[in-house]
């Protein structure tokens, strides 16, 4: 085969693969997964509304060791210092009107007010 032909041989390869991905023919790749390494500890699973707002808004820059770290005796304004001090220093793109909910279920699940 000269490299002309080959070229086009190659082309119309390239053409049918494709025209099968697209109609999900035999030639469709197997989907692939990646299978990532255990990221630290998750939020402790809550009903408080703080719950889907801590997840949305305090694991991105660390997991949630941090919360599980701290002092189970600390209390409501250790919380909400620490939550308005990952705002002001780090940052953290956070909405005023969930620091209230967040500290409830921090100082609830990982504080002074537990039930055990
Ligand atoms: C923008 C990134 C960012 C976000 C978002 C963030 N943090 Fe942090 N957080 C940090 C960094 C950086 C540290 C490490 C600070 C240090 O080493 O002093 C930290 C440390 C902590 C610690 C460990 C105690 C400490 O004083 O260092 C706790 C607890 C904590 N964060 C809770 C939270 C909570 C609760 C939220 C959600 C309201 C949150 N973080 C969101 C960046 C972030």
């Amino acid at each position: 085969m000269s490299a002309l032909a080959m070229k086009r041989h190659a082309i119309l390869v390239v053409a049918a693969a494709a025209v099968l991905c697209a109609t999900g023919g035999p030639a469709r790749a197997a989907p692939k997964t990646i299978t990532l390494p255990a990221d630290g500890i998750e939020l402790k699973e809550s009903a408080l509304p703080g719950y889907a707002k801590a997840r949305a808004n305090c694991v991105a820059c660390h997991s949630a060791e941090y919360m599980a770290y701290q002092p189970p005796t600390a209390a409501r304004p250790y919380w909400e210092a620490m939550v308005k001090r990952m705002k002001a220093v780090f940052k953290a793109p956070l909405d005023d009107a969930d620091t209230a909910d967040i500290v409830d279920y921090l100082v609830k699940t990982y504080g002074a007010e537990q039930s055990k």
